[in-house]
């Protein structure tokens, strides 16, 4: 959580900073600041709020200065207000962090023995104070020393960026299990913690690893280990242009990204689905042909959507395999079970950002097992994707908006592709595989034309049901994580309170809950389990339920509302089903004039545990 930013280089370093915030303000929203320094020394403004807010504190105090760093913070040591807002400032040092500094009370105790006095509640603060007693004690003053002397002493997560006072010329940056990249241009370099807050300044970027620590200065990075030992630095490209950060005529990121989905989705499946000559090709994962026919058990590992993208995965992959066995988990119980790892195992984890700090220390946990890890991921060059030894990356370009859409369909896919290249390598004859390939051929089409067809109908339904404050969705088999996920996009980004419920769970407690105030939505598929699934709707109904039911089914249903989404897909009819669910929950948080793409108290990639 919490997006870095920073400026050493001959232009406007406040505006430079403002824009990268702006663009890193999905990662942190409760408040704002940024340190610039220039010949009439240092300017720190900061604000609680927005960037926006930030902004017009800016534009009251704008300084011609050419060296900065910047912050925009999701808290958590300490309420969001703008004495906890960073950069912090202790003696010479600012500092701009982000990550848990875990024994800052220990540190604390110490630094306060020897004078210091601590105006906020933050761990980040005690790290200000650290590094500023180091740089106090240097006979020759060296900013980059401080700061790798420092880090032996805090124990935690962290990426920062560190100016001194009276120095103009440099930045120092340091990471450990919370991302910075620097960007190199002439005579400049930009820091941040994601790149998009690059695009448009360079394509040329360093990815810090953890544990090295760079001096960023208008000559480039230098940049060296945890004991300033010199390390080479590569430069690669950054891959992603202006366009995709860009709302391109839609009124939020989040209608954006549900609309983007046919196309995010062939990228996906650009070269790895091959329809004319009935094969499937995972390039990334490193294993061969031998070593898929052994897996017999898949842990599919992640958080929030990342999580109901697996299990949805799970339901598909459970369709066409008879001696794989899957196990779904939520990464930050996992991480701190005393779990079995059975032989012949493979892990996926599956992240959008490659960040979560959950699934991240899961990986290091299985991989210390020694088992074959595997990265669902979108976000090119990212922890996960750095660390695990292979996988397929979703490709579906800059997710802005923090409740994910586009991602979740993508992953759900590109797990498919992965229990069907195993199944393939098992035996699956073509034969079997054909009809696979003949639904992930027409699924963006199918997408595509249920965004078509229900955006109206959805956006008039939503009006209707936008008032309710609590809400229950029910599905069954392979439409249950789908009622998960849809439960989850509506509290996220509505406010209301909203359950997802296997179908046939209703009666052990749910079923309870119906009122007034509740509207219900049933996932119902025109299959062997539409019986049992209407004689649920049927239950809610005879309790003066207010059902919306979402069907491929022509059959008559009787519910408050019905949403007919048409589709010939059969396994991945539950991926149409919830596009309409994404729709819904879209403009519901419309209706009710929220924030759309920054819900409250949420942040995009959690980098914290
Ligand atoms: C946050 C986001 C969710 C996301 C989850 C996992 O909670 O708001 O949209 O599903 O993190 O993130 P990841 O980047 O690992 O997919």
């Amino acid at each position: 959580m919490c997006g870095i930013v920073g400026y050493v280089g001959n232009k406007e370093a406040q505006r430079i900073l403002l824009s990268g915030l702006r663009r890193l303000e999905y990662r942190g929203y409760d408040s704002a600041g940024i340190i610039t320094a220039g010949r009439n020394g240092e300017t720190l403004l900061r604000e609680k709020g927005k960037v926006a807010e930030l902004d017009k504190k800016v534009a009251e105090s704008e300084h011609n200065d050419i060296i900065g760093i910047g912050h925009t913070r999701w808290a958590t040591h300490g309420e969001p207000s703008e004495r906890n807002a960073h950069p912090h400032h202790v003696g010479d040092i600012y500092l701009v962090h982000n990550g848990i500094i875990e024994n800052y009370q220990d540190l604390k105790e110490v630094l306060a023995d020897r004078g210091y006095e601590f105006a906020s509640e933050t761990d980040t603060e005690v790290f200000t104070a650290l590094i500023d007693s180091i740089y106090q004690a240097q006979d020759k003053k060296d900013l980059h020393q401080a700061v790798v002397d420092s880090l032996q002493m805090v124990i935690g997560a962290y990426g920062i960026a560190v100016m001194a006072k009276g120095n103009l010329d440099e930045i120092v940056v340091a990471r450990k299990g919370s991302p910075l990249v620097v960007g190199v241009g002439e005579e400049e370099v930009f820091i941040a913690s994601d790149p998009s807050a690059l695009v448009g300044h360079t394509d040329q970027v360093v990815y810090l690893r953890d544990d090295e620590v760079a001096t960023c200065s208008k000559d480039g990075v230098h940049l060296t280990d945890a004991t300033a030992t010199k390390v080479d630095t590569v430069v690669e490209k950054l891959e992603l242009d202006i366009q995709a950060i860009q709302k391109k005529g839609y009124d939020h990121f989040l209608l954006k990204e549900i609309f983007e989905q046919p196309e995010t989705l062939r990228s996906t499946l650009n070269g790895r689905v091959l329809k004319e000559q009935d094969l499937l090709r995972l390039g990334g994962l490193n294993m061969t042909d031998d070593e898929l026919r052994e897996v017999k058990n898949v842990f599919i590992i992640g958080c929030g959507t990342a999580y109901y993208a697996g299990m949805l995965a799970s339901y598909f992959i459970e369709q066409f395999t008879d001696d794989v066995v899957i196990h779904n988990a939520i990464a930050s119980e996992l991480r701190y079970r005393s779990f079995n790892v059975p032989e012949n195992s493979v892990a996926l984890f599956v992240s959008q950002s490659g960040e979560t700090a959950d699934t991240l220390a899961c990986l290091q946990e299985m991989k210390r097992r020694g088992v074959k890890c595997l990265g669902i991921v979108n976000a090119v060059g990212s922890s996960i994707a750095r660390e695990v030894d292979g996988g397929v990356y979703v490709h579906v370009g800059a997710e802005i908006s923090v409740a994910s859409t586009k991602a979740f369909t993508s992953q759900a896919v590109a797990m498919l592709l992965f229990g069907l290249v195993i199944a393939q390598a098992k035996g699956m004859s073509l034969k079997e595989l054909r009809p696979y390939i003949a639904e992930l051929d027409i699924l963006p089409d199918e997408i595509q034309s249920t965004l078509n067809s229900q955006n109206e109908p959805i956006k008039t339904l939503a009006k209707k049901y936008a008032h309710y404050e609590h809400a229950l969705y029910v599905g069954r088999d392979s439409l249950f994580p789908v009622a998960l996920e849809g439960a989850l996009k509506l509290k996220e980004i509505s406010y209301i309170q909203s359950e997802g419920y296997a179908a046939g769970e209703l009666k052990h407690g749910p079923i309870a809950l119906i009122d007034d105030k509740f509207f219900e939505m049933a996932f119902v598929s025109d299959n062997w389990l539409y019986e049992k699934t209407m004689s649920n709707i049927i239950e809610m109904k005879a309790r003066g339920g207010h059902i919306i039911t979402v069907t491929n089914s022509e059959k008559a249903i009787g519910t408050e509302e019905v949403v007919r989404v048409d589709t010939k897909l059969e396994l991945l009819a539950p991926l149409i089903f919830n596009v309409a669910s994404q729709l819904f929950a879209y403009y519901v948080a419309v209706e009710r004039g929220n924030d759309v793409d920054q819900p409250r108290n949420l942040a995009k990639s959690v980098t914290v545990e």
